[in-house]
This record gives C-alpha cells, structure tokens and sequence, in this order.
C-alpha cells in the first residue's frame, strides 16, 4: 500500500489517469473506478465478446524431450465466423506454450510452412546467436531449422515469435507469438498457484474490421506503430474465465505491436507483481495498475477468495505520460493511452482445495553494481523524424545494416547502457542475449523496474539507465520492440567477444 503512489505513472500523470475524452473508465491515485467501456470494445471492433477464455495448449519439454513447431497460414474466429489470413504456430491461436525447466536443453524444430522466410526467436532467453532467430538469419518457405541450447534461465515467462528483418511485425501479428515458461517445479513451495489457477493470458491489439483483422500500416502507422481497435486476450475479444473464489497467478505478455497496455481491475483494488521479464520479484508489491509495453511480461497475483459469485474485470486503464498520448492510430483506432476491456473473471467455480495466500517473500535478486556498471558507459539516442520524407526511428542516427556490426561488448564485463529518448514517443527497447536491471530513470519510476528485464520502457523524452552483462559470446541485435518501428529499421546489430 504505502509504495502505491509511487508506483502510478508519476504526480503529473496521476491527474491524467483520471481520463481525458474517448472513454475508457476513469483511474486516480486510488484506482479505477469500474467503468471501463467504450473505446476498444467490442463494439467498435463489431465482434461478439464474452466467449470462454480459451487457454494454450502445453508443449511439454521439461526433461529436454524435443518439440516441433510449425508456422503455417490458418483461419481464426473472433466469434463471427471462422476467417482465413492468420499466420499460426501448429494451426492454434494462442500459439502453443513451450514448459521448460532451467538447464534442460531445449529441442525445437521450426517447420516454415508459410510462402515466405521466417524463424524463431526466444524472447528473454540468452542462446547462441546461431539460435537465437537473428533477423537475418532465416528459414525459407518450405524448410526447417532445428534449435538445440541449453536453457540457462531463472523460472519465469519468456515468449517466442518470428523475427526476420522487415517480416516481424507482419508475422507476429497476424497471430505467431507464444509463451514459453521456465519452471523449476518449486512454485508450489513458493506458495504460488499453480495448476488451472496459473494462468498464461497474450494479450496483443488487433485492427478488427467486421469480424476481419486488417493489417495495412501507411505512413502514420509506421511512425506510431501499428494500433488496434480491440485487444485479443488469448485470441479473443473480451473472453470470460470462469474461476474459483481464490488466489489467482496470471501471467501477462504484451504481444502488441505498438501499444502499451496498462493491466489494472475494474472495481480500481490493488493487486501484486510478483514477477518481471525475467523472473520473480524479490517480494511480492502492491500495485493498483502496471505499464507493460510491447515485448514486456508481468506476472500478477489476484485475490478473489472473498468474490464467490461476483465478476471482476480485468481492464487495461487508460493513462497519459508515456509519450504522444492520444495521437492517433490512424483510421480510427483507439490512440495510444486510450482504455480496452481485457477478461472478465466470473468467481462462480466451486473451491477446490484451500483459497491461498499472498506470499511474504521469494528469492533476493543479486543486484548488478552501479558503480561498477558506471566504469563502461553506453549512450544510445533514440531519435525521431527528420522531416517526412525520412520518418523512420534512429539509433545513435542508425538504421539497421544487417551486415553492418555496430558495436562490439566484452563478454562478462558489466556495463551501463544509457537510453537517452529525444523523441516524444515512447520507446521499449529490447536487447537480445541478456537479461538486465534497471538503474535509474529521469521519469517515474514504474514498478516493473524492481526486477530482472529484457524489454523497458522508455518514454518520451525519458532517460533510462540500465546494468547489464553478457555472457555468451556470438551476434546479437538491440532494438525497439514497437514492432513497427523495428521492421523500419530501430534496431543495431553488437558482437559480444
Ligand atoms: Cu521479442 Cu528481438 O524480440
Ligand atoms: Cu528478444
Ligand atoms: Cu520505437
């Protein structure tokens, strides 16, 4: 309770949570107040919502059995009929989820049955660079590439998605993102949930146009990044889970191409982040509301063991401060900032077993050495538009050169990236090969900095520094994981030696 305010977007964003225009609820410093309809509802997308929350099938590779997956087109129904034009994992949406134990050997074979390259990339896993779906490094229509590697992770959500340059976002969107859990088989020692009361929920914005996802990016788009009218969680518009009056663990990816959501409840009560990108918290906080912007995770604990029989919403609540509020999709899509219903939570299952706890603390984090980290200091600008005819985002005044090495990290030494934004655009950076630790930010702190990351947020106009340090040698690639901005280019390739 007493880091709540804290942990909002900031004092003076707190005042713009309480919701400019468009709809969408209305959130404080108290929490949201339970209205949160109209922009990014069904409606607007003309879809029916309130299906049943459908969850992933387990590809289970916890004692180093191999799996295959295979990227494919395939139909999808929202719910209005079934539809061709998605791009799918195994023919399912949500993408099936990988469950693997740390230091098991992961074995996959990505079976490219699409018309055109992709590959697959291991979002917050370090591997090989030769495994790790470099953009450049691709499968061809018709072929397949197995992937073999040690999975040196803590327990936490990871995902996979394609990543072959100029080909992401188009792929990822149209449906080919999945979890993929790191499990050490002591949550329940943990006092964590487990079970059917884990729950995997992907949650990515759509453009849903009678029924039908539209993905056509014009100019605006490609600034901005492409913005849905409705978030799909696990596939669908506003699904229905029917649960038991207790403790739930759910796992939130941010699947989206371009927009940040921001998981709050809608009767406005706090819940916990337990868990970031990259593992769990070293305690359990109390939050009202959390940032997660595309490519990041969060994992959350919900206490419904008091809601038998009543509904509670989970809501993405609108919010201000981030950078470019409210500039528009495009075509109409919801802006940056603006509201979307998620899931509803219908507490009508009968309790199976005891309700559950809060836990009081898990596992310290090792915290990386700021001064240490200060001795080798990298700056990366992030930069906007240069007029109109160049209305791409730069990197240090780059754009990506798939065979151009931009810079070059020494392995095992411990440096500090600096992420200075000098566009008014919100900005989640990504690095593959590692997983890092935020230092310091110019804005609001957010409560996701509290713990291990491989994708942060870096608003408009924000400094952000972070700690981090490689460990395995071999090409990797820093980008922004607005997936629009990546494919035009915000993206450097590194060698660590
Ligand atoms: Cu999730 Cu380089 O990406
Ligand atoms: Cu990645
Ligand atoms: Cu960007």
């Amino acid at each position: 309770m007493l880091e709540r305010r804290a942990f909002l977007l900031g004092s003076a964003s707190v005042a713009a949570l309480a919701v400019s225009g468009c709809g969408g609820g209305r959130c404080g410093a108290e929490g949201c107040d339970g209205s949160m309809m109209g922009f990014g509802s069904p409606a607007a997308a003309n879809v029916p919502a309130g299906s049943a929350l459908v969850l992933a099938e387990t590809i289970d590779l916890m004692d180093g059995t191999s799996g295959a997956i295979r990227a494919a087109a395939g139909n999808y129904n929202l719910g209005g009929g079934s539809q061709a034009g998605a791009f799918l994992f195994n023919q399912q949406w949500p993408a099936p989820t990988l469950r693997i134990a740390p230091g098991a050997t992961l074995d996959v074979t990505l079976n490219n049955g699409l018309a055109e390259p992709t590959n697959v990339h291991w979002h917050g896993l370090v591997a090989p660079s030769a495994m790790d779906g470099h953009p450049m490094d691709v499968v061809a229509a018709g072929a397949a590439k197995r992937h073999t590697f040690v999975v040196n992770a803590r327990p936490a959500s990871y995902w996979y998605h394609p990543h072959p340059h100029r080909r992401t976002a188009r792929q990822a969107y149209l449906g080919l993102a999945g979890f993929l859990c790191v499990d050490d088989g002591h949550d329940a020692a943990r006092g964590l949930p487990t079970g059917p009361r884990d729950m995997t929920l992907l949650m990515a914005d759509k453009r849903i146009r009678d029924g039908v996802l539209d993905y056509s990016p014009g100019m605006m788009d490609a600034i901005t990044g492409w913005l849905g009218n409705a978030v799909l969680v696990n596939g669908k518009v506003a699904p229905v889970a029917t649960v038991e009056p207790a403790v739930l663990r759910l796992r939130l990816l941010n699947a989206s191409n371009a927009r940040i959501l921001n998981p709050a409840l809608s009767d406005g009560r706090m819940f916990w982040l337990i868990g970031t990108d990259g593992g769990l918290l070293d305690a359990p906080r109390a939050v009202s509301n959390v940032l997660l912007a595309p490519g990041e995770r969060v994992e959350l604990l919900l206490d419904l063991s008091r809601d038998a029989g009543k509904s509670v919403g989970l809501v993405s609540a609108a919010f201000a401060g981030a950078g470019w509020d409210m500039m528009g999709g495009g075509s109409g899509a919801p802006a940056q900032g603006a509201g979307f219903e998620l899931l509803r939570f219908d507490v009508t299952a009968p309790l199976s077993g005891g309700a559950g706890t809060i836990p009081t603390a898990f596992e310290p984090i090792v915290r990386h050495d700021p001064n240490l980290a200060a001795q080798r200091t990298r700056v990366f600008e992030l930069t906007g538009m240069n007029g109109m005819s160049d209305g791409w985002h730069r990197i240090n005044g780059l754009l990506y050169d798939g065979a151009r090495i931009d810079f070059s990290v020494q392995r095992l030494q411990l440096e500090r990236w600096q992420f200075v934004n000098r566009s008014d655009e919100p900005h989640p950076m990504h690095m593959h090969g590692t997983q890092f630790q935020v230092l310091s930010r110019s804005g609001a702190a957010l409560p996701t900095d509290l713990g291990w990351k491989d994708t942060v947020l870096v608003r408009g106009q924000e400094t952000v520094q972070i700690a981090l340090r490689f460990d395995v040698a071999g090409q990797y690639v820093l980008h922004c994981h607005n997936l629009e901005h990546e494919d035009h280019g915000m993206m450097l390739n590194f060698n660590v030696l």
